[in-house]
């Protein structure tokens, strides 16, 4: 099926893109090579040292700086968490981060990209709120890029690797999302504008506590607080919050919402089968996530 390219206008009013990726094209760069110059030639990116990343038919591009050493989630992951998801069960967490990018954001028109960001969920609620803004969801999974280059009609995919250097030029980015995925702050920081903002939320200590050991569901470690506020040195938390909500999930939805989370990795499906044949008709669970907007420190300069 042929479908119409998403054109958009950025801030600037002149410039017209035919999709998402050309938008963001000036603020991603060479996984190779650093360069932040990747010209497009209709289906490949290139730099100008000549490395070149072919552009999926679905529209994602992928910039490893070599071999990929990780998958990131599964199809089967990823198709649970886009059903579980698209229920609405998480919009409480959903709301507050977008009411936090856009009492946050330093411009209403900049870059805001999601790390980690799976189906690109929250950035397509992030971007309907900022008219303005354009998105990148990056995510090593190609389960997950496929649906997040739909996610929004602003919004690319980017497969990239949150544990090596990210393909975003230095200073490129407004708002950055991080929501429960591997993280590396320094990386951050560095792509952050001078005034950008990071939202990053991680489950609290009581998150699905009642999911706990059963169903192979991990705890939260006590100092995880503390080790997110040291690993973020030189940010400031400009806003927090513990967003807290009941679930009431029926068993299939508890499938889903297991199946979409870290413990899909290593939990053997025969004893999942059999703790979910003996739950409830409705199962009530405690949802608890924190959420922070951390903001560079000025006094570091532009660097
Ligand atoms: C728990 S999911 C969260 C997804 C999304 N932020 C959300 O909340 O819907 C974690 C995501 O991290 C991705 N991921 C895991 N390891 C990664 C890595 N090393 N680099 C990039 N993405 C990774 C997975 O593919 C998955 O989409
Ligand atoms: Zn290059």
């Amino acid at each position: 099926m042929e479908t119409t390219p998403a054109v958009g206008c950025h801030s600037d009013g002149s410039a017209r893109y035919p999709t998402p990726l050309d938008a963001v094209l000036r603020r991603l760069r060479c996984p190779l090579c650093d360069a932040a110059a990747l010209q497009r030639n209709t289906d490949t990116l290139r730099c100008p040292a000549g490395h070149s990343f072919d552009i999926a038919r679905q529209g994602h591009v992928t910039l490893l700086p070599g071999r990929r050493r990780h998958r990131g989630d599964t199809a089967a992951m990823v198709a649970a968490r886009e059903s579980f998801l698209g229920q609405g069960h998480f919009g409480a967490l959903r709301s507050t981060i977008t009411a936090f990018a856009v009492e946050h954001t330093p411009r209403q028109d900049g870059l805001v990209a999601d790390l980690a960001g799976g189906t690109g969920h929250y950035l397509g609620a992030a971007l309907d709120a900022l008219p303005g803004a354009w998105g990148v969801t990056l995510d090593l999974s190609v389960a997950a890029l496929r649906r997040a280059g739909r996610a929004h009609p602003r919004a690319a995919a980017v497969g990239a690797d949150m544990w090596q250097p990210l393909p975003l030029a230095s200073r490129s980015t407004d708002v950055v999302l991080n929501v429960f995925g591997p993280r590396t702050p320094a990386e951050i920081d560095r792509v952050l504008t001078r005034d950008g903002i990071a939202i990053v939320a991680t489950a609290g200590a009581d998150h699905l506590r009642e999911l706990r050991g059963r169903l192979g569901v991990v705890g939260v470690d006590a100092r995880k607080a503390d080790r997110l506020r040291h690993a973020f040195a030189g940010f400031t938390a400009v806003a927090r919050q513990q967003v807290r909500w009941r679930l009431a999930l029926e068993p299939r939805e508890v499938r889903a919402l297991v199946g979409m989370g870290p413990s899909a990795h290593h939990v053997d499906g025969d004893h999942r089968d059999r703790v979910l044949a003996r739950l409830p008709r409705i199962v009530g669970l405690t949802a608890a996530v924190d959420v922070v907007v951390l903001r560079r420190d000025a006094t570091r300069g532009a660097g």
